[in-house]
């Protein structure tokens, strides 16, 4: 049921033991004292942290953002404040496209000391790795722009980056009603370059009736196959469009957003076994009315992740911590599913199957909070941030500083 979520199991005072990049064993502190790999030392354990009581988690895992871009939305809040649609201001030529317009103007310098001060405190909030995606760049270059600076983000702060190539986020300006003349720039000559440079961990597009038809991310995702890249999708976020179906057809990683997402839809991910991806912040932000289906993923055990969408248009948050909150009230999510969301699910929605579990063999990334229990985690509406973050092994004692 809800509450059996594999990969939460919680152990009542429990102990953690690491070698340099990785766990090595993790239980009951009483085992951990006598296990194997301690006794073996000569010396003593290097380094004894007490957590006094906190809840240790594996590092978070913030699986779906946009957060190397240019510019803010401001001027658009406040028209949507007036009553103007999300999709009526990206009809009128706003919205993704100013930020487009916006991100190419700004240098690659500007782009990564906006974005390292959002990193940082993702990374305060006991982030250990996150998805970044380019998508407002939509040429070569501007693309590979956001990539490169992307990829740069984990040099200067404790942060593992996987980056995702979105060149089918919207319809830049200069292809205006030539939508696919630039479908076949993005796989002709997008593509091929950003896998040839190794610069995206995977793809992404925007199905949705403001952005690309199901035909044309086809296109997008079969290009991304011949290239040996995973896909994930924008889908069925304002409209159904069949977005979880295509999905799951080319075996998506993952489907974000989902909130018209119907029971063919939830069935077709269940047996491609992609990760559901769902984004509050959009939710709230963009006022949606309509929910994901969150009691149909769950009846088909389709894996469900949370995550910020940290974008200026749509979900202006970089709080990860806050997406658990709002999971919980808004989608109806257990604080067990929610803390899922941002760790064992939210691995698997990027592929990577070495961290998001506390145990022998994954990464040495965690954080520990102040919280009695996973619902003390998600019941506050902002948590306070963990006390300690370890990543890669490496204790990172907050705030944050650029390295
Ligand atoms: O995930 N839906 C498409 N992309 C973003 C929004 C981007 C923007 O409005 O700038 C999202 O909500
Ligand atoms: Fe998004």
């Amino acid at each position: 049921m809800a509450d059996k979520v594999p990969g939460t199991e919680v152990i009542e005072e429990g102990a953690l033991l690491t070698d340099g990049e990785e766990i090595v064993a993790v239980g009951r502190r009483v085992d951990i004292l006598s296990h194997s790999a301690l006794a073996r030392r000569d010396k003593e354990v290097d380094e004894a942290v007490d957590c006094a009581g906190g809840l240790l988690l594996p590092g978070l895992i913030d699986c779906h953002t946009h957060l190397v871009f240019g510019g803010d939305r401001s001027r658009e809040f406040e028209q949507r404040l007036e009553g103007v649609s999300y999709q009526e201001i990206s009809r009128q030529g706003g919205g993704i496209r100013s930020t487009v317009a916006a991100t190419r103007e700004s240098s690659e310098q500007e782009l990564r000391s906006s974005a390292s001060g959002r990193v940082s405190r993702m990374c305060a909030n006991g982030v250990t790795t996150l998805e970044v995606k380019s998508g407002y760049g939509l040429t070569l270059k501007d693309e590979e722009k956001m990539l490169s600076v992307a990829r740069s983000l984990s040099e200067r702060l404790p942060v593992s980056i996987h980056t995702t190539f979105l060149g089918a986020h919207a319809i830049p300006e200069e292809f205006h009603e030539k939508s696919d003349d630039y479908i076949q720039l993005v796989c002709e000559e997008m593509l091929p370059s950003v896998a040839k440079q190794q610069l995206a961990d995977s793809v992404d597009a925007f199905c949705e009736n403001i952005a690309f038809t199901n035909q044309q991310v086809r296109q997008v995702f079969e290009k991304a196959r011949e290239l040996s890249l995973p896909v994930r999708l924008h889908a069925d976020q304002l409209t159904n469009s069949g977005g979880a179906g295509l999905a799951a057809e080319f075996g998506a990683l993952s489907a974000d957003h989902l909130e018209y997402t119907d029971e063919a839809g939830v069935k077709a991910l269940a047996e491609s076994g992609t990760v559901a991806v769902l984004l509050p912040g959009a939710f709230y932000f963009l006022k949606e009315k309509q929910c994901p289906p969150v009691a149909l993923l769950r009846e088909h055990q389709v894996p469900m992740a949370l995550a910020t969408d940290c974008n200026p248009g749509s979900s202006p948050v970089d709080s990860l911590l806050l997406m658990l909150n709002m999971g919980c009230v808004m989608f109806g999510l257990t604080p067990r599913e929610a803390v899922a969301g941002v760790t064992v699910h939210a691995a698997k929605a990027l592929g990577l199957s070495d961290r998001g579990v506390l145990k022998p063999g994954s990464r040495a990334d965690f954080a520990v909070f102040d919280a009695a229990t996973l619902s003390h985690l998600c019941y506050p509406i902002g948590v306070e941030p963990p006390r300690m973050v370890v990543q890669a092994g490496c204790l990172m004692s907050p705030p944050h500083k650029l390295l």
